[in-house]
């Protein structure tokens, strides 16, 4: 059996151990079932994160890629033409910008919670965080609302993998046309009536001399739309699941909601929700005596680093006083995650909110069932109920 086989369910659910095991046997592993190498030591992600030269995105971050993505968008394209995107993209998540989530954000939380506390029993990810989520990312793009859930089970569709066949379904990629036939429609309309919003900027900027192509300007929106409704809540679930299972760490944070700043810290680097993703190398690099290979690919595994003994002493301990320096949950170098400050400010303001109205919570059915992703960990559904359990 192979030391991490990244197509197995149980990997979804845990994939700690495998992590710990590649890291003190096998640092630079080829993995036969998935056809790539996995780097999982800290320091080993952190400069190949960085050396963007020889690790390259232009064949697209995702490990199982999506059509018409590679090369389009930032996640997807190498500097100098990456710079330029960003700083374009910029713009949309200045500390302004992000600060003006704050109102939203508590006016979606609070109308979540008023829902959610009329019933017995709540599902936190249909009926909170991607309640939230949906709606702040759309308003931050000057999207029309839409129904949330139909948004979410697309973007979950989309960046799901089926293990069995060890890639997209039909299924999946179906559902990241209809999300990006939606923007498509959506920039169309940007073109013939302008609006002061991220889409609009990304339509009437120029690059090299060159405005964006329709492609790029769709998949750079889809990629703000996935990245922000899939990350953000299913981290925003991944910390509520930790502040149920650390109690001590749960009741601090509700004492003092000073605390929840370095408490999303910590869980950014316990289990953050992207966990491991892709490059492609430029050119032949060795590493701990094996040779990998130009045009071979690569996965960048985050969510391991964050667990190096090395980095980080006693690593499988949650404790949020640590206040980890350098964590990689939102990645490394230029692919830096963009929405960073907005994921940490909403997901402070909506659980703060969360914890002054539901300061304790139990799960109401035991076993949690994970997403099935390559890139991803984040629960499909956590059944709650408010109170002791
Ligand atoms: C807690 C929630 C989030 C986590 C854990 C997270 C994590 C990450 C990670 C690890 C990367 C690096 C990808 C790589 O190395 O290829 C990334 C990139 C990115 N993230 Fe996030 N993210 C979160 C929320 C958001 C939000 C809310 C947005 C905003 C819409 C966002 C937008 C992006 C974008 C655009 C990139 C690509 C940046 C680039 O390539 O220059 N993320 N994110």
């Amino acid at each position: 059996m192979e030391p991490f086989d990244l197509y197995s369910p149980a990997i979804d659910a845990d994939p700690f151990p495998a992590y710990a095991r590649l890291r003190e046997e096998y640092p630079c592993y080829w993995s036969d079932s998935a056809q790539l190498w996995i780097l999982s030591r800290y320091d080993d992600i952190s400069r190949a994160a960085q050396d963007w030269e020889s690790f390259s995105s232009t064949g697209g971050n995702l490990i199982d890629e999506l059509p018409g993505r590679a090369g389009a968008t930032l996640g997807t394209t190498d500097p100098p033409r990456h710079d330029r995107l960003r700083a374009l993209s910029m713009k949309a998540f200045s500390r302004k910008s992000v600060e003006q989530l704050v109102a939203p954000t508590l006016e979606l939380a609070d109308r979540a919670l008023d829902a959610l506390l009329a019933k017995k029993h709540f599902e936190f990810v249909e009926d909170f965080s991607s309640r939230i989520t949906v709606g702040l990312l759309f308003r931050l793009m000057g999207l029309p609302a839409r129904d949330h859930n139909d948004i979410r089970r697309k973007v979950i569709l989309a960046v799901s993998t089926d293990k069995k066949a060890k890639g997209r379904t039909r299924e999946h990629i179906d559902a990241f046309k209809s999300l990006a036939d939606f923007l498509a429609a959506e920039v169309a309309e940007r073109r013939k009536t302008p609006t002061d919003d991220l889409i609009n900027h990304l339509a009437e900027a120029e690059i090299d001399g060159d405005r964006l192509t329709e492609r790029e300007i769709v998949m750079t929106t889809a990629t703000f739309v996935m990245a922000g409704v899939e990350s953000l809540s299913s981290f925003m679930s991944v910390f509520a699941l930790n502040l149920h299972d650390f109690p001590d760490a749960r009741r601090a944070v509700v004492a003092d909601a000073a605390m929840l700043a370095p408490a999303i810290e910590e869980s950014l680097r316990f289990n953050t929700s992207a966990q491991r993703f892709k490059r492609v190398l430029a050119r032949d690099v060795e590493l701990h005596a094996k040779v990998m290979r130009k045009g071979d690919k690569v996965a960048l595994a985050y969510g391991s680093g964050n667990r190096d003994r090395r980095k980080f002493p006693n690593p499988d301990v949650y404790d949020i006083e640590r206040r980890p320096q350098g964590h990689l949950g939102f990645g490394a170098g230029k692919h830096f995650c963009l929405g960073s400050q907005m994921a940490r400010l909403a997901t402070q303001t909506a659980m703060r909110r969360f914890l002054e109205r539901i300061p304790d919570f139990h799960l109401t059915n035991g076993g949690i069932a994970w997403n099935s992703s390559s890139n991803f960990r984040s629960p499909v559904a956590l059944h709650m109920a408010a109170g002791k359990g």
